[in-house]
């Protein structure tokens, strides 16, 4: 068994990022609870696999439990309110914990609630998705969405402890897996030449989900994750290198309408549009641009605009992301394999051609 204890430091806060095997059934909890009270938020799908593993590890502990329907859909204020309104009626103190067992979705909403709560209270994330563990459960951004935009509501709060247990991949459908596996390959471009070489290298057995190769993969990626918010931990910055990909990652999900690709999918094709525009742009060699497409290519993600979206579309569709103002966007391009860099430069004219002659 390969446990990783990963301290993380930001100006406001320490805490430690757990990486291994059956974590769950370990007692690791003992050290960071201040009460002997918890409150899990889960929801219907990840429960079945793992809430009850996760209360016998706090037995001896006084446990509640909520569990919300799946999906993004529910990551709402309503769900929120009533998520707050049942820690409110078990009475949870201030010194109690709240613990967000599931990937993203729970993760971002009990964050929220415990950021809320009391004016703020504990929260250990138990990310159980590959995404989670090496993104969302790293850096405290806490949120839900709204009906004009998702994430809109929201606040900075870090967890006291993150416990990414590999063992609960082995439930996750491939296609979430490869999600992870996007926005790790991200990483690896924005920050890490020989992470991005060592992933070429251990395709099949991180696609065999071999647990050793899984918990370094875990640990490389969110040791660049967690550098990054360390640097700039209210986002005024370099966190921004984060978005590589997802501007044209965002208005492929929009065009092609939510539900066709996932969001990991998404940012796999506008990582490959991100390396071949800056090829373009000359700030990319052509044998870097090969490079990343290749990569993406290697765990059977997608690296082309699916057919029937319309150039003029999505160039429409950047237009509007919530970064850009006026005719000029903002992207973050890769300079080569392990760095980046903010372009506020690039006319939304010239992106619309490049589109057109790639979609040609
Ligand atoms: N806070 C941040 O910094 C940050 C960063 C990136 C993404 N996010 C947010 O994260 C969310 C996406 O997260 P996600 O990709 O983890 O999606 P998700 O939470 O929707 O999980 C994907 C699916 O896998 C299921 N699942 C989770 N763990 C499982 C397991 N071990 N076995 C079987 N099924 C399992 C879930 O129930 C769901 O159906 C989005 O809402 C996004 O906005 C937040």
């Amino acid at each position: 068994m390969k446990n990783i204890d990963l301290s993380f430091a930001t100006e406001q806060s320490h805490y430690k990022i757990l990486i291994g095997e059956d974590l769950l059934k370990q007692e690791i909890f003992a050290d960071i609870l201040k009460s002997d009270t918890v409150f899990i938020v889960s929801n219907d799908t990840v429960a079945p696999f793992y809430l009850n593993t996760l209360k016998q590890a706090l037995s001896g502990y006084k446990v509640h439990t909520y569990l919300l329907p799946d999906g993004e859909e529910f990551k709402t204020l309503d769900s929120w309110q009533m998520l707050l309104h049942q820690m409110i009626s078990v009475r949870l103190r201030r010194n109690d914990t709240v613990i967000a067992l599931g990937g993203g979705v729970i993760g971002d909403i009990a964050g929220f609630a415990a950021a809320t709560l009391n004016r703020g209270m504990a929260i250990i994330q138990v990310p159980t998705t590959l995404l989670s563990q090496v993104d969302s459960s790293v850096g405290g951004k806490t949120a839900v969405n709204h009906p004009l935009g998702k994430n809109l509501i929201g606040a900075f709060h870090q967890p006291s402890l993150v416990v990414s247990d590999i063992s609960t991949l082995s439930s996750l459908p491939k296609r979430e897996y490869l999600c992870g596996i996007s926005e790790i390959i991200k990483a690896s471009i924005i920050a890490d030449n020989s992470f991005f070489e060592w992933l070429g290298d251990h395709a099949q057995s991180i696609l065999s989900l071999e647990q050793n190769v899984l918990a370094e993969m875990i640990e490389r990626a969110c040791r660049i994750k967690a550098n990054i918010v360390a640097l700039d931990a209210k986002e005024q910055g370099v966190r921004a290198w984060l978005n590589l990909g997802h501007t044209f990652g965002h208005a492929i999900e929009t065009c092609a309408g939510y539900g066709e690709l996932l969001h990991g999918e998404a940012v796999a094709i506008g990582m490959c549009l991100a390396a071949k525009f800056s090829h373009q742009q000359e700030h990319l060699s052509l044998s870097d641009k090969q490079r990343i497409v290749s990569l993406i290519q290697q765990f059977g993600l997608p690296t082309t605009i699916p057919g029937h979206l319309v150039a003029t579309e999505l160039a429409n569709a950047m237009r509007l992301d919530k970064k850009n103002t006026s005719e000029m966007l903002t992207l973050v391009l890769p300079e080569k394999v392990g760095q980046v860099m903010i372009d506020r430069t690039v006319h939304i004219e010239e992106v619309e051609q490049f589109l057109i002659r790639e979609m040609s």
